[in-house]
């Protein structure tokens, strides 16, 4: 492997790459995000990466949710819109049943669980022609659509932990952790893809093989939900940035930065909650402009 392709992606990198708010902007101009997840089991993933998206900066936020917890996530996040499936079979056409969804990038997985209902609406998800990040339940049917993933025009972000990472390779998560630079460099390059290999030390790797270390972050960030909240910052930087890579990599720096402004704000390794990482994320965001 070329040394000369792995980077460290620093503090002055984030400050160069992210984007300037315009002041003539408005609700439009910085995106309509739909994000896709949920279940009656984990209705506070979905909700976490919805609140992390729009406290990075998403324009619109759109919820598809199963209506099974259409109430208890709408009143958690009242900025949102929403659409509803079905959790279990019932009569849905898809995504054509979402009538007037015009979105700019899409997030699918989080606390989505993994029904047939799951696997059929996550293939059908990755046919849309927009920016996407895929994370947790939805990686779970990867072998489902990665050929369709590779077929993909827009963009497409996968946020793996090792775990998800071992399953979508067919490694063992020892094998994985052992090559986390090789396993993430083929994985991206065999799919076209934005790989996000989570653990301490994120490694982001481009569609060309550029790997990029993440710095920040810290044990705090090992409590469920975590990752959720980085794919609502992933998505909605996505949205913001002019390009995929600096988007990736400012939404994982930012995310652990998030996490060491909280222990260094009288928080322990102990005590952060993933929704403590959301609202840190005005203190991270207003030293950066
Ligand atoms: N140091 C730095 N960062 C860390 C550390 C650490 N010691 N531990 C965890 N993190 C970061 C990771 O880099 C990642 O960004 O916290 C986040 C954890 O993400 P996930 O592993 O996806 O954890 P979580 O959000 O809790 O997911 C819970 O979703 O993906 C499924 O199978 C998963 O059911 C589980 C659920
Ligand atoms: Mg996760």
């Amino acid at each position: 492997v070329k040394t000369d392709t792995r980077f460290l992606w620093e503090h002055s990198d984030v400050v160069q790459t992210m984007p300037k708010r315009k002041r003539s902007s408005h609700k439009g101009t910085h995106g309509k995000l739909l994000i896709v997840g949920g279940s009656k089991e984990m209705s506070g993933a979905v909700t976490m990466t919805a609140k992390a998206a729009l406290r990075s900066g998403a324009g619109l936020v759109t919820m598809a949710v199963p209506e099974t917890v259409y109430e208890a996530v709408a009143s958690c996040v009242p900025e949102a819109m929403y659409r509803l499936w079905p959790a279990e079979g019932g009569a849905f056409a898809g995504v054509a049943d979402w009538a007037g969804l015009d979105i700019d990038a899409m997030a699918i997985g989080p606390g989505m669980g993994r029904t047939e209902g799951v696997r059929r609406l996550v293939s059908e998800l990755v046919r849309q022609p927009v920016p996407l990040v895929i994370d947790a339940d939805a990686l779970f049917f990867w072998d489902d659509y990665a050929e369709r993933v590779r077929e993909r025009s827009a963009p497409t972000v996968i946020t793996p932990h090792p775990g998800e990472m071992a399953r979508i390779v067919h490694r063992s998560i020892r094998e994985v952790e052992h090559d986390r630079f090789g396993v993430s460099k083929r994985l991206a390059m065999e799919y076209g893809v934005y790989v996000v290999l989570k653990g301490p030390y994120t490694i982001v790797t481009t569609p060309d093989g550029a790997q990029y270390v993440n710095a920040t972050g810290n044990p705090a960030l090992a409590k469920g939900g975590s990752g959720d909240v980085l794919t609502g910052i992933v998505a909605a930087f996505l949205l913001q940035h002019e390009a995929v890579q600096p988007a990736v990599n400012n939404a994982v720096f930012i995310h652990g930065q998030a996490a060491d402004w909280l222990v260094q704000n009288g928080h322990s390794l102990w005590d952060v909650l993933a929704s403590d990482v959301i609202d840190a994320l005005p203190a991270v965001l207003a030293r950066l402009g």
